[in-house]
Formats: C-alpha cells, structure tokens, sequence
C-alpha cells in the first residue's frame, strides 16, 4: 500500500491527523516554531529544556498525548540537531525514525511541519523518501509475527501557498525514490534459492511491462555468439544459466542520441566458485546481487519520472558455484573485448561478468557509464560501512557525481586509478590476470574493470560495505544504496 503525500498551507496545530510531527533544532529561541509550540503548550517546551529533558539534539524524540491547545491526538517533537548540520540526509533518516517509532500502533495519518531546513523542494523530497523507506519491513516470508505501520497519509504544512505545486511536485520524487529504493531493499532480501538469474531476469520483464522500458534478455546462447567468455567461464560452475538483462528508457528527443548506461553486478549468490569462500564469508553472499537490483530499481524510476534522457539499465546475472563443470583457478578465459585473463580466484566473479557488460555497453555509444558491485573485501576494510568507494577516468563526471550523491544523501570516498597500480594485475601468460595481491585491493578491482573501458567516461562504485545496514540501526537488511544517486545523476548529466 503506498503513502499519500500532499501539501496544505494551514498551520500543524489545526491538523486533524493522529501525530503532529515538528522537527526542531538545538537552537530553541532562534526558531519560530519553536516559540509558537512553546505557546501552545503553555509553556511545557520551555520548562522541558529547562530540565534537559529536551535538547533538539539529533534523533530525540518526545510524544506528548492529546496536548489541550492542538487538533492532533499526539504532538511528535522531533530533535534535528544543529540547524547549519541539519541536510537533507538528517531529515531523511529523522522521517524514517518517526515511521519506526509508530510501528505496530494505530497511527495512519501525520501532519510534519519545520521540514524546512535548507532548498525547500530537496527538504522535502527527503522528507518523502525517509517516510516511505522507513515502510519497508522485511517480513515477505514471515508467517507470524508481524509488524508493521498504518501510516497512510503525511500532509506538510507550508506557509507559502505560492510554493504548492513546487513542493508537491518534490514530495512526488522522493515517492518515487523512495519506493525505488525499497524495491531494490526487497530484491536484494531476496535468497538465492528464491532469485537466481532467470527470476531476476523475469522481474525485471515484468516490471517493463508494466512500465515503458523497453527490455531484452540475453541467455547462455545468445551471450556465447557475443562471444562472452569471462562472464560464461564464472556461469559454468552453477546449473542455473546466467541472463544478461538490458532495460532501455527513451527519454531524448533523439532515440539515438547517447545514453547514459548503468551497469549492475547481478551474482545472485557468490559461494567463491572453486576458490571457496568460509561459511562465515558466505553468509550474506545473497546480497552480491545488490548492485543488479540498484540499477533496476533506478531504472523504474527514471522511467516514472520521465527524465528527458536516454538511459540503459545493464544486468549482468549468474550465480557463483563450484562444481565438476566450474572453472579452474589458472584457466585463461576470453572476454568479449578479445582481451584473454588468467583467472587466478575463482572468487574474484564480479570483475569477470563486468568486463563482459562493459564492453557490451561500449556497443551502446555511451554518454557516460557508471557500475555498480559490491566487489571487494578491500573496500570495507578500506572505508567501513559508511562510505561506497568511488572510482573515475573522468574528473567532469565525478563532479556531476557528487552533486547527484548530496542530493541523494548517500556518500562516496573517491579513490585512486594510478597506472601503476595496473601492472599489479600483469600476467604471465595471459593479457591481464583477475587478481592481484592483498595491497590495494579495490584499487586493482577497479583497474581490471578499466581496461574494459576504453575513453568512455566512467564512474565505478564499490558498495562491497554499504549494501546492508549494521545490526543495531532502526532500519534492517539491505539499504537500498545506490539508487537515488544513479537517478539523480541521470537527471543532472551531462548539463551539471
Ligand atoms: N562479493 C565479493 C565481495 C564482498 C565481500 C562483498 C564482502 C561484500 C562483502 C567478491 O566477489 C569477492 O569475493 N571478492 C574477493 C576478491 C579477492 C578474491 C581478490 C574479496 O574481496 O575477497
Ligand atoms: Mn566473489
Ligand atoms: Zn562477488
């Protein structure tokens, strides 16, 4: 069931609704709303700070119930910190916090007021992305016990009756992101005897149907006469056939005018191949799909937004197996681009199946390419959980990157692409080998991935630690990461 947002230009305490969201900030006396609750609740805030049982630090909550003066039957405060540090990733993660306190409890309708705190519309564009994200329950195959919240409708008070149709148009993409993340949270949850190649091939024919995407599926035959090897070499090991899964959106004037290609690292589970990962390394090896389920979910968005662009959605999909057919560490394989690689990890997958989409993408004339893969160890050891790490050729690119990950409010570390760091991956008796050593790892990652790349500029993002939320948060399982700022840069490049 979806969220109803809307915008009314009436004041939060003439709200009829079953919680009056105010977010304030540290600085009590600077702030109008502030002084107007304060007001209302004859005095209560001032008394509650004076107390320390209210600071307006970052994520305090305090409900109060049936307060006198106002129409709501409970009045939410809501502590955003600092007003100057207060971006619309706070406000994101504040909405989600409010959905997360209301779960299991018969509130349906809200009322949010403050959401203001910087660019209205991208205020509250992320007011609507964390209330919807904050919905997201994995409990598709829970029998019992349950949980989940009744809220339905969030109405945002404005005091700018000519600002409706901005913000209400805002509130409307951070829906659609919103959701859009979502649907990449519950594929991504999604085991992988549940989704392997094929299904996830069949979800994204569906969703183009139900969608203008236009989409094409390749299977094993069709990706051996493109000459495919690296990425059939890592199929072989598993019974289930790999796909390579192509959505198209044509937003340009010009059907043939360059588009924008993102490509998603889609292993449906990653056992290490015949390089064997440890029980403990595979656990959570269901999510190494998460980048495929990214790219899919932006590129449902992109088309419900409209974007004037062209843009393509590239999934390459296998499973990672070891079996009597699965190739050998040392084998040499050879990749679409005619480039030969010495396989050296079996386990080093995603790299394999990327070259062969890269190089596949060049076919497209791309305006610009930007993968995705949670492809390396290194790159959680390197930046933890709270960073992806990102690569490019293309300084002009990363900048419109950026721009695209502050409006998204997901954040990125840029990383190195030395040519040194490529004679790390030298090989013998091939043209490159898909390992180097431990020194460097998501370095030499994204340097396998370069020399597929050609002059194409291009971003890479290793998101190996940021596709699941650590245990402890008010969220759970996958995060969804990637999404929003692969839409938004759709939107904003090349123009800025
Ligand atoms: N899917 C893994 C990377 C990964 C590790 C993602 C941990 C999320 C959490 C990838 O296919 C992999 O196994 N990479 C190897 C590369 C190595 C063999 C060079 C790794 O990082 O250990
Ligand atoms: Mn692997
Ligand atoms: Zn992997």
């Amino acid at each position: 069931m979806s969220m109803e947002f809307g915008v009314i230009d009436s004041s939060w305490h003439r709200q009829d609704c079953d919680a009056a969201v105010l977010i304030l900030n540290q600085e009590a006396e600077s702030s109008q709303l502030n002084q107007t609750a304060d007001e209302r609740l004859d005095g209560l805030l001032a008394e509650l700070t004076a107390s320390g049982e209210w600071t307006g630090g970052n994520g305090d909550i305090l409900v109060i119930h049936r307060p006198a003066e106002i129409s709501a039957r409970r009045l939410v405060l809501l502590g955003a910190g600092r007003r100057g540090d207060c971006d619309g990733a706070r406000l994101r993660d504040r909405m989600v916090q409010v959905v997360r306190q209301f779960r299991g409890s018969e509130v349906e309708r809200i009322a949010v007021a403050g959401w203001d705190a910087l660019d209205s519309a991208l205020s509250i564009q992320a007011c609507a992305e964390g209330l919807v994200i904050g919905c997201y329950e994995p409990d598709e195959y829970k029998t019992r016990d349950r949980s989940r919240t009744k809220i339905g409708q969030a109405l945002f008070c404005s005091d700018d009756p000519a600002r409706t149709t901005e913000l209400q148009e805002a509130l409307n993409r951070g829906q659609i992101l919103g959701e859009a993340t979502n649907l990449a949270r519950s594929l991504v949850n999604q085991p992988g005897n549940r989704v392997n190649p094929s299904r996830l091939a069949e979800k994204a024919r569906s969703l183009a149907e139900k969608s203008d995407l236009q989409i094409e599926i390749l299977d094993e035959p069709a990706m051996e006469d493109e000459g495919m090897g690296a990425l059939l070499a890592v199929a072989r090991g598993s019974a289930e056939p790999a796909r390579m899964i192509v959505l198209k959106h044509f937003g340009a004037e010009d059907n043939g005018a360059p588009p924008v290609v993102l490509i998603g690292k889609g292993v449906t589970f990653d056992s290490g191949g015949l390089s064997l990962k440890t029980s403990q390394g595979m656990e959570e090896m269901k999510a190494d799909k998460a980048g495929a389920c990214a790219v899919l979910a932006a590129m449902k968005a992109v088309s419900q937004l409209r974007l004037r662009k062209n843009v393509v959605g590239i999934l390459p999909a296998v499973e990672n197996m070891p079996s009597g057919r699965a190739q050998r560490p040392g084998d040499v394989v050879r990749s679409m681009s005619g480039k030969t690689i010495e396989v050296l990890n079996t386990d080093a997958e995603g790299r394999l199946i990327l070259a062969d989409a890269i190089h596949f993408a060049r076919g497209l004339n791309p305006a610009c390419m930007v993968d995705i893969a949670t492809l390396t160890g290194a790159c959680v050891i390197a930046l933890g959980h709270i960073r992806a790490g990102l690569f490019s050729n293309d300084d002009r690119l990363a900048g419109s990157f950026f721009k695209a990950s502050e409006r998204a409010g997901e954040r990125f570390w840029r990383l190195p692409l030395d040519d040194e760091y490529r004679t790390l991956l030298d090989s013998h008796i091939a043209d490159i080998k898909n390992v180097g050593k431990r020194a460097a790892g998501a370095v030499t990652a994204a340097k396998f991935l370069q020399e597929f790349v050609g002059d194409t500029p291009w971003c890479h993002i290793d998101m190996a630690g940021v596709d699941m939320f650590q245990e402890g948060g008010a969220n759970r399982g996958p995060t969804g990461f990637g999404v929003r700022t692969m839409v938004e840069l759709a939107s904003l490049y090349p123009d800025s």
